[in-house]
Protein backbone atom coordinates (compact mmCIF):
# COMPACT_ATOMS: atom_id res chain seq x y z
CA UNK A 1 0.00 0.00 0.00
CA UNK A 2 1.23 3.32 -0.88
CA UNK A 3 1.44 5.81 1.74
CA UNK A 4 0.46 9.76 0.55
CA UNK A 5 3.43 12.13 0.78
CA UNK A 6 3.86 13.62 4.05
CA UNK A 7 2.95 17.42 3.61
CA UNK A 8 5.95 19.74 4.96
CA UNK A 9 6.13 23.05 5.77
CA UNK A 10 10.07 24.49 5.10
CA UNK A 11 11.10 27.62 6.97
CA UNK A 12 14.89 28.25 5.89
CA UNK A 13 17.93 30.79 4.92
CA UNK A 14 19.26 29.51 1.45
CA UNK A 15 21.94 29.33 1.93
CA UNK A 16 24.16 26.64 0.01
CA UNK A 17 23.15 23.63 2.14
CA UNK A 18 19.68 24.79 2.78
CA UNK A 19 19.46 25.04 -1.34
CA UNK A 20 20.88 21.26 -1.31
CA UNK A 21 18.34 20.44 1.66
CA UNK A 22 15.54 21.51 -0.98
CA UNK A 23 16.60 19.80 -4.04
CA UNK A 24 16.33 16.85 -1.58
CA UNK A 25 12.95 17.87 -0.49
CA UNK A 26 11.94 18.34 -4.44
CA UNK A 27 13.43 14.99 -5.54
CA UNK A 28 11.66 12.28 -3.07
CA UNK A 29 8.24 11.36 -3.96
CA UNK A 30 7.66 10.57 -0.27
CA UNK A 31 8.01 14.52 0.47
CA UNK A 32 5.09 17.32 -0.57
CA UNK A 33 6.70 20.99 0.08
CA UNK A 34 3.43 22.74 0.95
CA UNK A 35 5.27 25.84 0.94
CA UNK A 36 8.46 27.48 1.96
CA UNK A 37 9.27 29.94 4.34
CA UNK A 38 12.06 32.26 4.33
CA UNK A 39 14.42 34.18 7.10
CA UNK A 40 17.58 36.51 7.27
CA UNK A 41 20.35 34.33 8.29
CA UNK A 42 23.13 33.24 6.15
CA UNK A 43 22.43 36.43 3.95
CA UNK A 44 19.84 39.19 3.95
CA UNK A 45 15.92 38.36 3.42
CA UNK A 46 15.52 39.91 0.29
CA UNK A 47 18.44 37.02 -1.14
CA UNK A 48 17.49 34.22 0.92
CA UNK A 49 13.97 34.66 -0.27
CA UNK A 50 15.26 34.94 -4.22
CA UNK A 51 17.17 32.22 -3.70
CA UNK A 52 14.54 29.81 -2.53
CA UNK A 53 12.84 30.82 -5.60
CA UNK A 54 15.90 29.65 -8.08
CA UNK A 55 16.16 26.36 -6.70
CA UNK A 56 12.28 26.49 -6.25
CA UNK A 57 12.48 26.80 -10.57
CA UNK A 58 15.99 25.23 -11.08
CA UNK A 59 13.89 22.07 -9.46
CA UNK A 60 10.82 22.59 -12.26
CA UNK A 61 8.57 23.87 -8.76
CA UNK A 62 7.96 27.34 -9.37
CA UNK A 63 4.36 26.44 -8.09
CA UNK A 64 5.40 26.03 -4.49
CA UNK A 65 4.54 29.48 -2.88
CA UNK A 66 7.96 31.04 -0.95
CA UNK A 67 6.93 33.68 1.53
CA UNK A 68 9.52 36.00 3.00
CA UNK A 69 9.61 36.34 6.92
CA UNK A 70 11.48 38.26 9.24
CA UNK A 71 14.13 40.33 7.85
CA UNK A 72 16.23 40.58 11.39
CA UNK A 73 16.29 38.48 14.31
CA UNK A 74 13.80 39.29 17.64
CA UNK A 75 16.45 41.02 19.71
CA UNK A 76 20.25 40.82 18.57
CA UNK A 77 21.92 43.17 16.02
CA UNK A 78 21.53 40.49 13.14
CA UNK A 79 24.27 38.69 11.80
CA UNK A 80 25.18 36.68 8.67
CA UNK A 81 27.20 33.95 7.23
CA UNK A 82 28.38 35.37 3.51
CA UNK A 83 32.01 33.51 4.54
CA UNK A 84 30.52 30.14 3.64
CA UNK A 85 27.72 31.00 1.46
CA UNK A 86 29.15 33.62 -0.66
CA UNK A 87 27.95 37.35 -1.37
CA UNK A 88 24.68 35.96 -3.35
CA UNK A 89 24.13 33.22 -0.47
CA UNK A 90 24.08 30.56 -3.00
CA UNK A 91 27.67 30.32 -4.48
CA UNK A 92 28.06 27.58 -7.04
CA UNK A 93 25.20 28.34 -9.19
CA UNK A 94 24.49 31.23 -11.75
CA UNK A 95 22.53 33.79 -10.23
CA UNK A 96 19.00 34.77 -11.97
CA UNK A 97 16.22 36.30 -11.80
CA UNK A 98 13.30 33.79 -10.67
CA UNK A 99 10.40 33.85 -12.97
CA UNK A 100 7.85 33.49 -9.87
CA UNK A 101 7.16 36.17 -7.42
CA UNK A 102 6.86 36.39 -3.77
CA UNK A 103 3.87 35.09 -2.19
CA UNK A 104 1.73 37.61 -1.43
CA UNK A 105 1.37 38.17 2.86
CA UNK A 106 4.35 37.41 5.42
CA UNK A 107 6.31 34.18 6.54
CA UNK A 108 4.62 34.59 10.10
CA UNK A 109 1.24 35.44 8.99
CA UNK A 110 1.42 32.55 6.76
CA UNK A 111 2.81 29.66 8.88
CA UNK A 112 0.12 31.14 11.56
CA UNK A 113 -2.31 30.69 8.54
CA UNK A 114 -1.57 27.58 7.77
CA UNK A 115 -1.16 25.78 11.15
CA UNK A 116 -4.41 27.30 12.68
CA UNK A 117 -6.63 25.64 9.75
CA UNK A 118 -4.48 22.73 10.20
CA UNK A 119 -5.68 19.35 12.58
CA UNK A 120 -4.01 18.46 16.22
CA UNK A 121 -0.26 17.30 15.41
CA UNK A 122 -0.84 16.76 11.78
CA UNK A 123 1.83 19.16 10.34
CA UNK A 124 5.77 18.59 9.74
CA UNK A 125 7.80 21.69 9.70
CA UNK A 126 11.77 22.05 8.95
CA UNK A 127 13.59 25.25 10.52
CA UNK A 128 17.10 25.08 8.75
CA UNK A 129 17.95 28.97 9.57
CA UNK A 130 17.38 31.30 12.47
CA UNK A 131 13.95 30.38 14.01
CA UNK A 132 12.59 34.11 14.34
CA UNK A 133 9.89 33.46 11.69
CA UNK A 134 8.24 30.26 14.00
CA UNK A 135 9.36 31.85 17.13
CA UNK A 136 7.30 35.07 16.22
CA UNK A 137 4.44 32.97 15.09
CA UNK A 138 4.15 31.41 18.39
CA UNK A 139 4.45 34.62 20.14
CA UNK A 140 1.44 35.68 18.07
CA UNK A 141 -0.78 32.38 18.16
CA UNK A 142 0.77 29.98 20.83
CA UNK A 143 -2.29 27.57 19.67
CA UNK A 144 -0.67 26.75 16.80
CA UNK A 145 1.92 24.67 18.69
CA UNK A 146 -0.63 21.78 18.83
CA UNK A 147 -0.82 21.73 15.39
CA UNK A 148 2.50 20.92 14.58
CA UNK A 149 3.36 17.24 15.17
CA UNK A 150 6.66 16.81 14.57
CA UNK A 151 9.42 19.95 14.13
CA UNK A 152 12.82 18.58 12.68
CA UNK A 153 15.35 21.62 13.30
CA UNK A 154 18.86 22.06 12.26
CA UNK A 155 19.99 23.98 15.18
CA UNK A 156 22.62 24.36 18.13
CA UNK A 157 25.77 21.73 19.48
CA UNK A 158 26.62 20.28 22.22
CA UNK A 159 29.41 17.08 22.44
CA UNK A 160 30.94 19.73 19.40
CA UNK A 161 30.34 23.45 21.18
CA UNK A 162 29.51 26.19 18.36
CA UNK A 163 30.51 26.93 14.76
CA UNK A 164 30.67 30.46 15.10
CA UNK A 165 31.51 31.09 18.18
CA UNK A 166 33.53 27.80 20.20
CA UNK A 167 29.59 27.63 22.16
CA UNK A 168 27.12 28.50 19.30
CA UNK A 169 26.15 27.14 16.31
CA UNK A 170 25.00 30.18 13.67
CA UNK A 171 21.40 29.28 13.63
CA UNK A 172 21.11 29.65 17.69
CA UNK A 173 23.55 32.63 17.58
CA UNK A 174 21.67 34.73 14.79
CA UNK A 175 18.35 34.70 16.78
CA UNK A 176 18.96 32.99 20.62
CA UNK A 177 15.63 34.55 21.89
CA UNK A 178 13.59 32.87 19.27
CA UNK A 179 15.42 29.42 19.65
CA UNK A 180 14.34 29.81 23.14
CA UNK A 181 11.17 30.47 22.42
CA UNK A 182 10.47 27.50 19.78
CA UNK A 183 12.55 24.99 22.22
CA UNK A 184 9.77 26.52 25.32
CA UNK A 185 7.15 25.82 23.07
CA UNK A 186 6.36 21.90 23.87
CA UNK A 187 6.53 21.07 20.54
CA UNK A 188 8.44 17.55 19.68
CA UNK A 189 11.36 18.37 17.86
CA UNK A 190 13.75 16.66 16.40
CA UNK A 191 17.13 18.72 16.70
CA UNK A 192 20.11 17.85 13.78
CA UNK A 193 23.24 19.66 15.20
CA UNK A 194 26.63 19.85 14.78
CA UNK A 195 27.20 17.29 17.23
CA UNK A 196 25.94 14.75 13.65
CA UNK A 197 26.11 17.08 11.10
CA UNK A 198 30.06 17.57 11.45
CA UNK A 199 30.15 13.60 10.70
CA UNK A 200 28.41 13.79 7.81
CA UNK A 201 30.53 16.17 5.46
CA UNK A 202 30.29 16.48 1.40
CA UNK A 203 34.04 15.21 0.96
CA UNK A 204 35.18 15.51 -2.61
CA UNK A 205 34.75 11.68 -2.93
CA UNK A 206 30.93 12.22 -2.28
CA UNK A 207 31.11 14.97 -4.51
CA UNK A 208 32.89 13.23 -7.56
CA UNK A 209 30.58 10.39 -7.01
CA UNK A 210 27.83 12.88 -7.59
CA UNK A 211 28.83 13.71 -10.59
CA UNK A 212 28.94 10.47 -12.25
CA UNK A 213 25.16 10.77 -11.90
CA UNK A 214 23.52 12.14 -15.07
CA UNK A 215 21.30 14.77 -14.77
CA UNK A 216 21.59 18.26 -14.27
CA UNK A 217 20.45 17.99 -10.71
CA UNK A 218 23.34 15.94 -9.81
CA UNK A 219 25.54 18.42 -11.55
CA UNK A 220 23.88 21.27 -9.19
CA UNK A 221 24.42 20.05 -6.67
CA UNK A 222 27.96 18.95 -6.98
CA UNK A 223 28.58 22.64 -8.06
CA UNK A 224 26.65 23.71 -4.70
CA UNK A 225 28.61 21.27 -2.69
CA UNK A 226 31.82 22.21 -3.91
CA UNK A 227 31.41 25.67 -3.70
CA UNK A 228 30.65 24.98 0.16
CA UNK A 229 33.52 23.10 0.67
CA UNK A 230 36.04 25.45 -1.01
CA UNK A 231 34.18 28.41 1.30
CA UNK A 232 34.71 26.33 4.27
CA UNK A 233 38.03 25.10 3.68
CA UNK A 234 38.88 28.55 3.38
CA UNK A 235 37.87 29.55 7.09
CA UNK A 236 38.12 25.87 8.72
CA UNK A 237 41.80 24.41 8.24
CA UNK A 238 40.82 23.23 4.76
CA UNK A 239 37.47 21.01 6.30
CA UNK A 240 35.20 19.73 3.89
CA UNK A 241 31.15 20.97 4.46
CA UNK A 242 29.21 19.66 6.85
CA UNK A 243 25.34 18.33 5.37
CA UNK A 244 23.80 20.80 8.00
CA UNK A 245 20.68 21.64 6.33
CA UNK A 246 20.12 18.38 3.93
CA UNK A 247 20.34 16.42 7.63
CA UNK A 248 16.86 17.32 8.25
CA UNK A 249 15.43 15.93 5.21
CA UNK A 250 17.41 13.11 4.95
CA UNK A 251 16.51 12.62 8.82
CA UNK A 252 12.34 12.63 7.13
CA UNK A 253 13.47 10.27 4.75
CA UNK A 254 15.69 7.67 6.48
CA UNK A 255 15.27 8.03 10.19
CA UNK A 256 16.60 3.84 10.41
CA UNK A 257 20.13 5.56 9.75
CA UNK A 258 20.28 7.63 12.94
CA UNK A 259 20.61 7.67 16.84
CA UNK A 260 18.85 10.09 18.93
CA UNK A 261 18.23 10.08 22.53
CA UNK A 262 15.16 11.93 24.22
CA UNK A 263 16.39 15.01 25.91
CA UNK A 264 14.99 19.04 26.39
CA UNK A 265 16.92 21.93 24.66
CA UNK A 266 17.96 25.34 26.26
CA UNK A 267 19.20 28.14 24.68
CA UNK A 268 21.67 30.93 26.65
CA UNK A 269 20.44 33.71 25.61
CA UNK A 270 22.49 36.36 28.75
CA UNK A 271 25.15 37.93 27.44
CA UNK A 272 28.59 36.70 27.68
CA UNK A 273 31.02 34.16 25.97
CA UNK A 274 27.90 30.86 25.78
CA UNK A 275 25.31 33.66 24.23
CA UNK A 276 23.42 31.04 21.81
CA UNK A 277 24.65 27.69 23.40
CA UNK A 278 22.16 25.50 23.47
CA UNK A 279 22.21 23.02 26.65
CA UNK A 280 20.72 19.34 26.34
CA UNK A 281 19.31 17.72 29.42
CA UNK A 282 18.70 14.29 29.55
CA UNK A 283 14.58 13.13 30.05
CA UNK A 284 12.74 9.83 29.26
CA UNK A 285 10.35 10.83 26.88
CA UNK A 286 11.57 14.30 25.03
CA UNK A 287 9.90 16.81 24.05
CA UNK A 288 13.26 16.77 22.08
CA UNK A 289 14.94 14.51 20.72
CA UNK A 290 18.58 15.26 19.94
CA UNK A 291 20.54 13.26 16.87
CA UNK A 292 23.65 11.60 18.11
CA UNK A 293 24.95 9.93 15.03
CA UNK A 294 24.23 8.94 11.51
CA UNK A 295 25.35 6.94 8.75
CA UNK A 296 27.24 8.87 6.33
CA UNK A 297 27.68 6.25 3.73
CA UNK A 298 23.58 5.51 3.90
CA UNK A 299 23.07 9.57 4.37
CA UNK A 300 24.45 9.98 0.78
CA UNK A 301 23.08 6.92 -0.28
CA UNK A 302 20.26 8.32 -0.07
CA UNK A 303 20.65 11.47 -1.76
CA UNK A 304 22.40 9.23 -4.68
CA UNK A 305 19.52 7.36 -4.95
CA UNK A 306 16.63 10.61 -5.96
CA UNK A 307 19.30 11.62 -8.15
CA UNK A 308 19.68 8.43 -9.81
CA UNK A 309 15.62 8.73 -9.88
CA UNK A 310 16.22 12.03 -12.16
CA UNK A 311 18.81 10.66 -14.53
O1 LIG B 1 25.38 26.25 11.45
C1 LIG B 1 24.89 25.77 10.22
C2 LIG B 1 23.62 26.44 9.86
O2 LIG B 1 23.86 27.83 9.70
C3 LIG B 1 23.04 25.98 8.51
O3 LIG B 1 21.65 26.09 8.55
C4 LIG B 1 23.60 26.97 7.54
O4 LIG B 1 22.75 27.15 6.40
C5 LIG B 1 23.60 28.21 8.36
O5 LIG B 1 22.32 28.79 8.27
CA1 LIG C 1 20.46 27.33 6.84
Amino acid sequence: MTTSPLPLIIDCDPGIDDAVMLMIAFMSPKLDVRAITTVAGNVPLRLTSRNARMICERMGRSGVPVYAGCPRPMLRKPVTAEDFHGESGIEGIEIFAPKAPLAPGHGVGELIARLSAAAPASQTVILSGPMTNLAAALVMAPEIASKIGHLVVMAGGDRIGGNITPFAEFNVFADPHAAAIVFDAGIRTTVLSLDVTHTVRSEPERVASLRKIAGPEAEMMADLLAAGNRLEARWKNGQMAPMHDPSTVVYLLAPEIFEAKPCRVSVVTRPGAEFGRTKVKDTKRGPHHWVTSADADAFFAVIEDLLKARA
